[in-house]
């Protein structure tokens, strides 16, 4: 079976799907995998470390992608390149279908059969390829690297010949997969952290890692299908605004990664309450592809608005290539490991990973949110 491993085509995208690592293992298990040039180069990456443990080079996309059997991206791929690959080979990716029905259509239309990492159902048998998971943790970290680096102050309380520093004030909206490991990246950098969220279960997390769980009173718990929030009211979100404005403007950065899957992220961060702010504070907002957490920030963007500093990094782990490129070529492998049988991908449609994760497949469209996108 042969695997191709082309170079990222998104402009500022570092990573790439298989590393040196992921490709001897793919080689172990007698795949024949081929790499285009420079595929690693973003993620430092050599193609030499490539060649030495297997993997076949190539400077002709085009011929590569006609001939695979499997594709593996990190994000989607040009339609234009999709249309190449032939009828029945399969795609691996965070596909992003909903923002790529162009993609989607001619995935059908040439009758790829595709696997959205994303929407790889998040059960324990699937954590090794939970690449959202992955990947959110990178941006939960380097959101916090980011505010501290543009911040004009010190994280940590620091007691010195000139006096005290007091230490920096973090609140976190949203305590997921990135907003906890930007929780534990704040307190290990000394600063003091405070965190809205709306899933009772979160509380017990953010303390473990040396947060305060801003309390919620009267408002019940925000828990949904699969562990996931729930939408809340706007009279919720107006009330949960209200509590947390005091938190937000004694704070100097506010990471903001509350989302609700499916919908608009909530706004939890008005215009108002960024005009209340401290000079010279920070604010990150990883929801910012979602609609943000935060009224002013702009994706891919820096806002300054009443000299509160509003960033709205559009793809963080990118800024962390060669760990964001580890990560995910390992659940690309843990996918792909678990379709292989006696050499060849086998897509069990009975199999709940399989089921979940398959986007496309023999000319049809299995997600349904996205087939309803492609309907209307
Ligand atoms: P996410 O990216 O969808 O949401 C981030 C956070 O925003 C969540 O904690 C959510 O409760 C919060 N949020 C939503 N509305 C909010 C509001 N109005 N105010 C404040 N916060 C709000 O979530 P993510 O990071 O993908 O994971 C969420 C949960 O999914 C995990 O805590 C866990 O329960 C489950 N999960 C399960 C895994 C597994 O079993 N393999 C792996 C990863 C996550």
């Amino acid at each position: 079976m042969k695997v191709f491993v082309p170079k990222e085509a998104r402009p500022g995208e570092t990573r790439v799907a298989a590393t040196p690592e992921s490709v001897k293992k793919m080689v172990g298990a007698g795949l024949d995998v081929m790499v285009e040039q420079g595929a690693g180069a973003g993620s430092h990456f050599s193609d030499d470390q490539y060649e030495a443990v297997g993997a076949q080079m190539t400077g002709d996309r085009q011929a590569a992608l006609g001939d695979t059997d499997a594709l593996l991206t990190v994000v989607a791929p040009d339609p234009a390149d999709a249309a190449a690959l032939k009828e029945g080979a399969l795609l691996v990716g965070l596909l992003s279908p909903l923002q790529n029905l162009d993609l989607v259509r001619r995935l059908t239309e040439s009758k790829v059969s595709s696997l959205a990492m994303e929407l790889v159902p998040r059960i324990s048998r699937a954590q090794t390829m939970d690449a959202l998971s992955s990947q959110a943790s990178i941006a939960g970290y380097k959101a916090v690297l980011l505010a501290a680096e543009r911040l004009g102050k010190y994280f940590p309380l620091l007691m010195t010949a000139a006096g005290t520093i007091k230490p920096a004030r973090v609140v976190v909206m949203g305590a997921g997969v990135a907003g906890l490991q930007a929780v534990a990246t704040a307190k290990r950098l000394g600063a003091v952290v405070e965190v809205s969220d709306i899933r009772d279960v979160v509380k017990e997390q953010v303390e473990s890692l040396g947060g305060k769980f801003i309390e919620l009173p009267e408002l019940g718990g925000g828990e949904g299908e699969g562990g996931y929030a729930r939408e809340m009211t706007p009279e919720f979100l107006a009330k949960q605004r209200e509590i947390v404005t005091r938190h937000v403007q004694a704070a100097d950065v506010v990471i903001c990664t509350a989302l609700v899957p499916g919908r608009k992220a909530p706004t939890l961060v008005t215009k108002e309450m960024v005009e209340g702010m401290k000079a010279g504070a920070v604010l990150v907002d990883l929801a910012v592809e979602q609609g943000g957490n935060c009224e002013v920030s702009k994706s891919g963007e820096e806002v300054v608005h009443h000299d509160v500093l509003i960033l709205g990094p559009a793809n963080l782990p990118a800024e962390t290539p060669v760990d964001a490129s580890q990560l995910y070529a390992r659940n690309v492998w843990a996918l792909l490991k678990s379709l292989l049988d006696e050499g060849a991908i086998t897509l069990d449609t009975e199999d709940e990973v399989v089921d979940g994760a398959l986007l496309t497949h023999a000319g049809e469209v299995r997600h349904a949110p996205t087939r309803q996108a492609l309907e209307a």
